[in-house]
């Protein structure tokens, strides 16, 4: 069932939803037997009422709303609201994001997680600079170009900073139409994908002044009221038209992800602590777990750890194991375990390595399980 292309499914009433003379196969007409409030009308008025106002990111500044949809894309707004300003405040233009150094970038990054996305925000950066003369691109199209920006961030952008007619599309928005549309398919499936695109394209508001207003409302709806479980049907301005409610359908759908499998990675961290209390660090190479930050010298096998103690002069007797600890990541659970070393000299040839001073780490992006790893356990080890 996919939605009507654009102009066979405007209303003749823009504010309306026309009943349609015929069983329709867009399912966003086929909502009503009558004249009712469009799905953007209710939503926007909703919004305007009852929605989350204010945010510190609600900003015509296209730099300002691209930094918070980047932050939000994995993370919460409460763990945003405590990152952003002082983002923004190390880095208050694009062009001074573009100059920095990753190393600051990452470090002003250090416990959001997703570190590629910091990664991608500073190249992005570079991009707008060098490809786009400083200015950010309007069309959302073209903000797809930007490393680490999907459509559905590029639509953000452009309908949040210049009031384009282009719809999100992410998790919260998934669930709303879902629901209020019956609409049953796996949400790993691509056809289904482009069947909610095409459905969330044909709910879009006729004038482009609404677009803030709705595109925060499909995002306010989705977090506050069309939660995932104990959705608060009663104060959904969507109750009398939502189908899955209908149909008693609101805990079926959306359908759930099949859950992928969590692998176990073992891991092997070197706290090495020299004389004077310093400790070694390596960057960690681009891709991969904790690309880019800054980290003990970790092992995916013991051997490796051994063999490396072993190249630096140390041997079996002057690394000491700690109990091991957990970290869940998307699709891994990290199982560390830390060996310790301390008052030995660290050998020259060290190259990559970096000797740095406890009450100096937090200048560094460390791994949030290491930060928080070292914050208990490093008084304690030299
Ligand atoms: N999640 C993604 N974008 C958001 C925004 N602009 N406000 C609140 N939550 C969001």
């Amino acid at each position: 069932m996919l939605p009507q292309p654009d102009a066979a499914r405007q209303p003749k009433h823009p504010t309306m939803i026309h009943a349609p003379d015929r069983p329709s196969e867009n399912p966003a007409t086929a909502l009503s037997d009558g004249l009712t409030p469009s799905f953007a009308d209710r939503l926007i008025h909703w919004q305007k009422q009852h929605g989350r106002h204010n945010l510190p990111w609600h900003s015509r500044d296209p730099y300002r709303v691209w930094l918070s949809e980047i932050m939000l894309q994995q993370t919460q707004v409460a763990t945003v609201a405590g990152y952003y300003p002082r983002f923004l405040a190390a880095f208050p233009t694009v062009s001074a994001l573009a100059a920095a150094a990753e190393d600051d970038v990452l470090a002003l990054w250090q416990g959001l997680g997703y570190y590629s996305r910091a990664r991608n925000l500073h190249k992005a950066a570079k991009q707008i600079m060098a490809d786009f003369g400083g200015q950010f691109p309007t069309e959302r199209a073209e903000l797809e170009k930007l490393c680490g920006v999907g459509r559905s961030t590029a639509a953000a952008v452009a309908a949040f900073t210049f009031h384009k007619r282009e719809t999100i599309l992410d998790g919260n928005v998934k669930r709303v139409l879902c629901r209020v549309f019956a609409q049953d398919g796996d949400p790993q499936n691509k056809k289904f994908e482009h069947t909610l695109w095409t459905l969330a394209e044909s709910l879009l508001p006729p004038q482009n002044a609404n677009m803030p207003a709705y595109t925060q409302g499909l995002m306010d709806l989705g977090a506050t009221v069309c939660k995932r479980s104990n959705p608060a049907c009663p104060a959904c301005p969507m109750s009398d038209i939502c189908q899955a409610k209908a149909q008693g359908r609101t805990a079926e759908l959306p359908r759930k992800k099949t859950a992928a499998e969590v692998k176990t990675l073992p891991l092997y961290w070197l706290i090495w602590h020299d004389e004077n209390g310093a400790l070694l660090l390596e960057k960690r190479p681009a891709k991969g777990i904790w690309g880019g930050l800054y980290c003990t010298p970790c092992f995916d096998s013991l051997q490796d750890l051994h063999d490396f103690a072993a190249r630096h002069g140390l041997t079996a007797e002057d690394l000491t194991e700690l109990p091991p600890l957990t970290h869940r990541l998307t699709h891994r659970m990290l199982l560390i375990t830390p060996f310790a070393v301390a008052g030995k000299r660290l050998s020259e040839n060290l190259s990559d390595g970096l000797r740095v001073m406890p009450e100096k780490l937090a200048d560094y992006g460390l791994p949030k399980p290491l930060a928080a790893w070292l914050a208990e356990k490093q008084p304690a080890l030299f």
